[in-house]
């Protein structure tokens, strides 16, 4: 078969950029962890508050410098366990956030963190965060729920 000059490059050029492609997700995925994340872990939405560690929301330590952060979202609310809705941690703690809500889809969002999250009714959102720098962040609410949507808000406070 007589292929042109111009053809054959385009080929080889194609097969080398999938092969490029293929190792670099290969790589991602094998040797670096890298997973998209899971919807596996579910609860009944309407036994949020019934469910541990849902029954009750908020830090708990789990090892050194090592917390758990349990969060129940709802309209328009985050119940972090404490009254005025602020969360301290010692700096350079790491967090596992374990949140999920009780009607409606909300946000999840910790700005100026990559903690960003949906949560889903029926569904456990988890993401796991070190701080190591101390400051004020807030979380907030990231997608529509209602009208009271802009009062949905938490505070994690990181402490020297
Ligand atoms: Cu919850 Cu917007």
């Amino acid at each position: 078969m007589n292929m042109h000059k111009y053809e054959k490059i385009w080929l080889y050029f194609g097969t080398l950029t999938l092969l490029i492609f293929l190792i670099v997700v290969g790589v991602s995925a094998f040797y670096m962890g890298n997973q998209p994340p899971s919807c596996a872990v579910t609860l009944n939405p309407e036994n949020v508050d019934k469910t541990a560690p849902f029954d009750d929301p908020g830090l708990r330590e789990i090892g050194e410098n090592e917390y758990q952060l349990t969060i129940v979202a709802s309209a328009f609310n985050y119940d972090v366990g404490t009254d005025d809705k602020v969360v301290e941690i010692p700096k350079g703690a790491t967090v596992h956030f374990n949140a999920t809500t009780k009607d409606v889809v909300h946000g999840f969002e910790l700005a100026g963190t990559n903690v960003n999250m949906m949560l889903e009714p029926g569904y456990i959102s988890t993401y796991t965060n070190t701080f190591k720098h101390a400051g004020t962040y807030t979380l907030v609410c990231n997608e529509y729920c209602g009208t009271g949507h802009h009062l949905m808000a938490a505070t994690i406070e990181v402490i020297e």
